[in-house]
């Protein structure tokens, strides 16, 4: 392994020494307080900068001096990224061969404030008795014992606590990551002895550290959370909140002592999947049973942080928690990302080909072969809104191992684990899978050239050499194979083959004649409205997330058939009389007066905005799937067995009931939804507005436009096509009078169909008790 220098090669900040001088000095209080509860902000990276570490900014310059070409140019494109300063022992305090100590970093920090600009050091408390208690390649030297325990809060929790709280730090915000992996363990490795023996000191252990570093007055402590691949399971999530709970619970100061939650520590679980949801694969059949993922229902961290975050607070956490995720590995970007759906019809080919995740299995961690750096450090990302997400940080210093890959002797009490070895497989842990590890990998901690240059080069958004991160414009590929599937008189069915794009097709759209005349988010339309027995030219294309539209695909000429009325050229009369009967929040019933033809009228078709919505015989129908409190437009045609159609009626503007309901139960409904991607999230808040207490209830609606419910928590959710029945948790089936509960869940929606911003509620059925 190369040395590393302990004074930064560059400065990590482009400012004078004269500038860095004066903004140390500005910052040094001349009264010696710390910074109170008070001073608290709810987000600290909001408005703030990050510190930068110069000592990781100079291996990454190292390594690209190594590296050389556009990889370098990408490296040092990144090399002023905030990332995580690691306490992953004691003598890291003071500083060791591996690099400077806190104080080096803190003053450093203070140098790199800019005026009033708040500053956040994220920094890693790292260091339990019996650290690491399932694996072996982050062991550390503090054994399960009595006296490590006093070790850990005297010569390392009191230590770093007493430093961040001097007066001068006292402006900084210390965002702790609290000790990764730890807690986790409690929830699923307790058969696990060495799990068992440090089980007492891992919860004391966490409990001092949050109310020490509380009482610092300046440090924002989130409690590392797993991963979606670890604790994303219903029960491993469930036992995950309560463990997190009971320990915040046992602490002086509660709450008050923890900002929130961090994810994916050092590990690649992605965000999300582009190209899958967790729902049907086939009738009955769900992605989730796939081999990779196993019934977890959590694909990604968006969904595992939401996920925790509501079972948090139905526990009691404050509303205010935040997560943050570690996206300094996890971007699978590089030519083996796919970019669209796998098209197989065998669920595990399909999975394995769709994802972004490439491990052999979400249960390998250790320098995983195929990962690239991920989102760059963003405040307050705006996504998987039942996060709260405060940030996507770089916690583990891309470039830095995560465990050595054969034996090597180190004095830092770190094991040679067989995760980290790529020639090792296993049942238990991978499902049989080799670990996927990278060969040659050094102890966990030292910097390891070869995964650096895979994460740069795999990073995910992929990183310019100047440094930006280019917007997707990318369109997807053109459309091929269109053909004809079925002809009428009046409509043409088309089938063609999925394009694909780098981030993933969300629908086609077919023009005819060069206008668009129907859209999809499968590989098949049908375009109605047509005249018999006339040539039409089709073209389809296809568009992804970003809105960039393909190509056309090359044209095909289509004839409708002959109109079974021989000579018939003679059109209905239009529609008249057009009138709305009962509107609901989610249906309007309409009917209008007969048209008159020569040969006959064969039919009608309603308009809802323009979009067909029913093909009728009758002169009357009832529009269903309609959003509550939304005004709609309709027209009405009338055609005859020829295909001649008349002209539109004229329209008629209908706006549907308002989304608050007041049944006879007394349950009052409050909805709202935010989306992001193909994603939305949607909060519902049931209110018992009656004098007697609910004793169960039911609340159903109707999707719009296709969404589904993927996940829902604090309730149960079922759905068959559009409509949705949702049913309590065995706690939030009563509601005391004036009482109200709280339940969300994650839906998806294709990109065509937007996130619905209200429903139509067909109603809640509560019981009175
Ligand atoms: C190692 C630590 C190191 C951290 C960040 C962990 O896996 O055990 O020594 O500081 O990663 O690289």
């Amino acid at each position: 392994m190369r040395s590393r220098s302990w004074r930064p090669r560059r400065a990590a900040t482009v400012r004078s020494l004269a500038l860095a001088t004066a903004a140390a000095l500005a910052v040094v209080p001349l009264t010696t307080t710390t910074a109170s509860a008070a001073d608290r902000v709810e987000n600290p990276f909001v408005g703030a900068d990050q510190y930068v570490n110069s000592f990781w900014s100079a291996a990454v310059h190292d390594a690209a001096d190594v590296a050389g070409g556009e990889l370098a140019d990408q490296m040092r494109a990144v090399a002023d990224t905030p990332t995580a300063v690691w306490m992953d022992r004691t003598t890291a305090i003071a500083g060791n061969e591996d690099g400077p100590g806190l104080r080096f970093h803190l003053d450093a920090a203070l140098e790199q404030q800019q005026g009033s600009t708040p500053l956040v050091f994220n920094l890693v408390i790292y260091n339990l008795p019996g650290r690491d208690c399932f694996a072996l390649a982050s062991q550390g030297l503090v054994p399960a014992t009595p006296e490590g325990m006093e070790h850990y809060k005297t010569e390392y929790v009191d230590v770093i606590a007493d430093m961040l709280a001097e007066p001068q730090y006292a402006d900084l915000r210390v965002v702790a990551t609290i000790e990764p992996d730890s807690l986790p363990n409690m929830v699923t490795n307790m058969s696990h002895q060495e799990c068992q023996q440090s089980a007492p000191y891992y919860r004391e252990g966490v409990a001092y550290a949050l109310d020490r570093l509380y009482e610092a007055g300046n440090v924002y402590s989130y409690i590392d959370a797993a991963h979606a691949g670890w604790l994303g399971w219903p029960d491993n999530a469930a036992g995950g909140a309560n463990e997190f709970h009971d320990v915040i619970t046992s602490s002086t100061y509660g709450y008050d002592g923890v900002a929130g939650f961090v994810s994916n520590t050092s590990n690649s679980t992605p965000l999300s999947e582009p190209f899958l949801t967790n729902t049907d694969f086939t009738p009955g059949t769900f992605v989730r049973q796939s081999e990779f993922y196993e019934w977890n229902p959590n694909f990604g961290e968006h969904d595992w942080t939401a996920e925790l975050r509501s079972r948090l607070i139905a526990l009691g956490a404050p509303e205010r928690i935040g997560m943050l995720i570690d996206t300094s590995r996890n971007g699978w970007g590089g030519p083996d990302r796919p970019t669209a759906p796998s098209t197989s019809t065998n669920l595990n080919t399909f999975v394995d080909e769709s994802r972004i995740d490439r491990r052999n299995h979400r249960g390998a961690w250790c320098n995983p072969d195929g990962q690239g750096i991920g989102e760059r450090p963003t405040v307050a990302p705006d996504a998987s809104p039942g996060s709260n997400l405060h940030a996507y940080v770089w916690v583990k210093p891309p470039g830095e191992s995560d465990g050595h890959s054969q034996e090597l002797d180190n004095d830092q009490g770190k094991g040679f684990d067989r995760m980290c070895d790529p020639t090792y497989s296993e049942q238990d842990r991978l499902g049989g899978n080799f670990t996927g590890a990278l060969p040659g990998a050094p102890v966990a901690g030292q910097w390891f050239q070869a995964q650096f240059e895979m994460l740069v080069a795999n990073a995910y958004p992929a990183i310019d050499a100047d440094g930006t991160v280019d917007p997707d414009t990318e369109a997807p590929t053109a459309p091929t194979g269109v053909e004809v599937t079925a002809t009428t008189a009046t409509s043409v069915s088309l089938s063609w083959d999925a394009s694909s794009d780098d981030v993933g097709v969300t629908g086609y759209t077919v023009l005819v004649d060069g206008e668009p005349a129907a859209t999809a988010t499968s590989t098949s339309a049908t375009v109605t409205g047509l005249s018999p027995d006339t040539n039409y030219e089709v073209t389809v294309t296809a568009r992804d997330a970003a809105g960039n539209v393909s190509a056309a695909s090359a044209a095909l000429t289509v004839t409708t058939d002959e109109a079974t009325g021989g000579e018939d050229t003679e059109a209905p009369t239009v529609p008249t009389g057009l009138t709305a009967g009962a509107v609901t929040q989610s249906s309007v019933a309409l009917s209008w007066s007969a048209s008159s033809d020569d040969t006959g009228v064969a039919g009608y078709r309603v308009h809802r905005d323009g979009d067909l919505v029913a093909d009728v015989t009758a002169t009357s129908v009832t529009d269903t799937g309609l959003t509550a409190g939304t005004t709609y437009s309709y027209t009405v045609t009338a055609y005859d067995a020829a295909g001649n159609s008349s002209a539109a009626s004229a329209p008629l503007t209908v706006t549907t009931e308002d989304g608050d309901v007041t049944p006879g139960g007394g349950c009052v409904v409050d909805y709202s939804a935010n989306s992001w991607g193909n994603g939305f999230t949607g909060s519902f808040v049931l209110t018992n507005d009656s004098d007697t207490a609910v004793d169960g209830w039911e609340l159903t609606f109707t999707f719009a436009d296709g969404q589904t419910v993927d996940q829902i928590w604090s309730a149960s959710a079922s759905q068959a096509g559009p409509a949705v029945t949702i049913t309590p948790a065995a706690w939030s089936s009563t509601i005391a009078p004036g009482g109200s509960v709280s339940f969300g869940f994650n839906g998806s929606h294709s990109g065509i169909n937007t996130a619905p911003d209200d429903f139509a509620l067909d109603g809640v059925t509560c019981d009175i008790a």
